[in-house]
C-alpha cells in the first residue's frame, strides 16, 4: 500500500488506514501474493478471472499499482477482473479509480456479439469457445465498517437476459461476482443486500458455475436451476497468509470440457504451503461430471 496523504484520509479511509497499519498489513503480504502469482502464470492457464478486492483504501496510487499487477498476470484478452467493495471504498472519480483496469473489465468480441454491454458497463460478457463469463459488479460505496454489496435491479435484469441467451447457445456459463451470492453466506454488514433476488435470477435463467471472493474462505455450494445444478465456489484471498493459519492464500484452477450431453468441470486448488515457501496442490475435486 502506498503512503497516504493527509487529504486522502478525510473520509472513511482514515479508519481503513488505521486498520491496515494495525493488522491487515501483517495478514495480506506482497511476497505471498508474488509466490502465488508466479505459480499461476507458470501454469499458463487459458484465462484468469480476478474477483476482487484489488485495493484497500481506494487511494489513487493503489489503483495504478493494481493495474500493474493485472498487467503482470497477462494481457486483458487473457485476464478478466471485477471490482470488490474495497475497490469502491470511497466515491472516486472513475478516471482516478477503476478506469485504470478498464481493458480487463470489458467484453471481448465474441461476448459482445452475443450479449452487448449496457452503458452502465456491467454485466459484460466474454466468450472463449464453449465458455462464457458473465461479469457483475457488486461494488458500492458504503458507510464505515460496512462491506456490503448490491447487484441492483438493472444488472439483475440484464443478468437474466444474458444467462438465458448464453444457455440457448449451449455454453458453459460462469458468473463472476465479488460478494458471495447465496442468502446467508455473509451477514448484513458485509453481505450482498440482494442475494435472494440475485440467486432467484440465476435459478430462473440457469448457470453452471459462480465464482466469488470477499469471504477469504474456500467454500463450495450447490443450488438447482432451471437447467440443472449450479456450483458456487468462494476462493480465499491471494495474499493472506499467517503462519499455521487456514485458509492460506490460494487460487483455484478449473478444467472445463464438453462431454456427452453436458460439461465436466474439475477444480484444482493451489495454495501457499507455508509463508514464503512454496505452492502445493491442496485439493482436487470434480465439481460436475456432465
Ligand atoms: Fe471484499
Amino acid at each position: 500500500m502506498p503512503r497516504a496523504k493527509r487529504r486522502d484520509l478525510l473520509s472513511k479511509r482514515v479508519l481503513g488506514y488505521v486498520n491496515w497499519h494495525r493488522g491487515r498489513k501483517y495478514v495480506h503480504r506482497r511476497e505471498v501474493l508474488n509466490l502465488l502469482t508466479h505459480d499461476l502464470t507458470e501454469r499458463k492457464p487459458d484465462h484468469i478471472a480476478v474477483t476482487g478486492d484489488l485495493v484497500n483504501l481506494g487511494l489513487p496510487e493503489e489503483f495504478i499499482r493494481a493495474a500493474e499487477w493485472l498487467h503482470h498476470l497477462g494481457p486483458p484478452r487473457r485476464v478478466t477482473a471485477i471490482p470488490g467493495n474495497h475497490d469502491a471504498y470511497v466515491r472516486l472519480h472513475p478516471e482516478r479509480g477503476t478506469r485504470h483496469w478498464q481493458p480487463y473489465m470489458e467484453s471481448n468480441e465474441a461476448g459482445e456479439l452475443l450479449v452487448p454491454t449496457p452503458p452502465t458497463l456491467f454485466p459484460f460478457v466474454r466468450r472463449f469457445g464453449d465458455v462464457a463469463l458473465v461479469a457483475l459488479s457488486s461494488a458500492i460505496p458504503t458507510m464505515p465498517f460496512i462491506a456490503a454489496g448490491k447487484v441492483g435491479s438493472l444488472q439483475r435484469g440484464l443478468l437474466g437476459e444474458a444467462l438465458t441467451r448464453l444457455g440457448r447457445e449451449g455454453l458453459f456459463r460462469v458468473v463472476l461476482i465479488h460478494h458471495p451470492p447465496l442468502p446467508g453466506q455473509a451477514g448484513w454488514h458485509r453481505g450482498l443486500r440482494d442475494a435472494g433476488r440475485t440467486t432467484r435470477v440465476m435459478k430462473q435463467s440457469g448457470v453452471e458455475l459462480v465464482l466469488h471472493g470477499h469471504n477469504h474462505e474456500q467454500t463450495v455450494f450447490e443450488f438447482e436451476t432451471v437447467s440443472g445444478p449450479a456450483i458456487v465456489v468462494g476462493v480465499p484471498s491471494a495474499s493472506e497468509a499467517v503462519e499455521g493459519r487456514v485458509p492460506a492464500a490460494r487460487y483455484n484452477e478449473y478444467a472445463i470440457a464438453r462431454v456427452d450431453g453436458g460439461f465436466r468441470c474439475e477444480m484444482v486448488g493451489r495454495a501457499v504451503a507455508d509463508v514464503g515457501e512454496h505452492i502445493w496442490e491442496c485439493e482436487r475435486r470434480v465439481l460436475r461430471e456432465r
